[in-house]
């Protein structure tokens, strides 16, 4: 049976770029966007047209850009930024507005000053006008995650009767369980009465390290686009991370949910990103990760030397990385350093492996981190007199 397609809107160029630090030119967010293209997203937001001329140009030259995906500029429930918005996309082969307005009782007292009407009225005029430009409008619902779920079903229906195509049910604040998520979705499925005739979208920020999980119970209750990031970049700790959601995805059957993504071309797409923006990635952040695929305790070098799978649920060449790495320290044992050795041309016997190890280990505990070029010096150390001549 084929699996059900999740749709993947990239925002790296717009919520990912909105953290401090890593504003990019228009050149490079052009670079970026090829790559998003050719990673097989979508649909790009490539920025909030009204925010600043720069932001407009770029949302112009990318939408002359790209191919396949569509080009999707964000806007405020507000004209002018409609209008904006609207003229920034006109080279886009597939153009998308991404209208809305918050929906918390919070954002409606404090940000707005208004009532629910009248903010159910703000945003179906929006959407009904960005349709007089675009036929694909996105609408999305501010702070969905701490709003009540009766509410954003009339919200929902509403935008629906306006025109909208896409309902983005944000968690704004990245407060939601995975479970309350998955629960808001299906309430969505199952009380907005038009809801046939439009996807609905997860953005799901990471302020408690929960926007994967979150997404993923939002696709498992029938959400089928989410709204993610390049290395989960965005606001405060981040938005979902593209490659995780997309990995879960691929490794699981069991969800039956697939993306269009070529995830051979996740870890290069990260390097890009993070070079570009000046953001590390943190070595352990899953699947791109500088030691996603590094193993450096004995128990575990033996196991993936052995045979891969035994630590290692996903093929590392499936995301673009080389091979997985086998890092020598005080903590590695004997078939690690056996290893690293044969690699760089020492096959070394049983006997001579156990003398050199123990050299490796005076070694290793001086260091953090023992390098190729240190094996032939341990090796020469050992005293070794069969050994390969140096
Ligand atoms: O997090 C959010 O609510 C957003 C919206 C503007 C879509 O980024
Ligand atoms: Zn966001």
């Amino acid at each position: 049976m084929s699996k059900e397609i999740v749709q993947i809107f990239d925002t790296t160029l717009r919520d990912g770029e909105q953290v401090p630090g890593c504003k990019l030119n228009t050149d490079q967010k052009l670079i970026i966007a090829e790559r998003l293209d050719d990673l097989g997203v979508n649909v790009i937001e490539a920025g909030f047209p009204i925010s600043s001329p720069g932001d407009f140009n770029s949302v112009v030259e990318i939408s002359k850009i790209v191919k396949n995906a569509s080009v999707c500029g964000l806007t405020r429930a507000v004209k002018k930024d409609i209008e904006v918005a609207a003229e920034s996309l006109k080279k886009a082969v597939y153009p998308r507005i991404h209208t809305g307005i918050g929906t918390s009782n919070s954002h409606i007292k404090y940000k707005f000053n208004s009532t629910r009407e009248k903010i159910i009225e703000q945003g179906f005029e929006a959407v009904k006008y960005a349709k007089k430009f675009v036929n694909d409008v996105e609408f999305y619902a501010e702070d969905a995650g701490r709003t009540d779920n009766e509410f954003l079903a009339k919200v929902c229906e509403k935008m629906i009767e306006a025109g909208a195509t896409v309902l983005n049910i944000p968690d704004t604040t990245g407060y939601c369980l995975p479970f309350e998520y998955g629960e808001k979705i299906k309430f969505l499925k199952e009380n907005v009465k038009n809801i046939d005739k439009a996807i609905i979208s997860c953005h799901c920020h990471n302020d408690l390290g929960l926007a994967t999980a979150n997404s993923i119970y939002g696709v498992l209750n029938g959400a089928r686009q989410i709204e993610c990031t390049i290395n989960g970049i965005g606001e405060r700790a981040g938005n979902t991370s593209l490659e995780e959601v997309v990995m879960i995805m691929r490794q699981h059957d069991q969800l039956n949910l697939d993306t269009n993504i070529n995830s051979k071309l996740l870890y290069d797409t990260s390097k890009m990103v993070s070079e570009s923006m000046a953001m590390p990635v943190q070595p352990n952040k899953a699947i791109v990760g500088a030691n996603a695929f590094a193993h450096s305790s004995g128990i575990h070098q033996d196991g993936v030397i052995k045979k891969r799978e035994t630590y290692e649920i996903i093929n590392p060449l499936d995301v673009g990385v080389n091979e997985s790495a086998i890092v020598l320290t005080a903590r590695s044992g004997r078939a690690a350093l056996a290893y690293r050795a044969k690699n760089i041309g020492f096959e070394l016997t049983k006997n001579q492996l156990d003398i050199v190890y123990s050299e490796f280990l005076k070694f290793a505990d001086q260091k953090k981190e023992v390098k190729d070029k240190d094996i032939p010096v341990i090796i020469k150390n050992s005293n070794l007199k069969s050994i390969i001549s140096f």
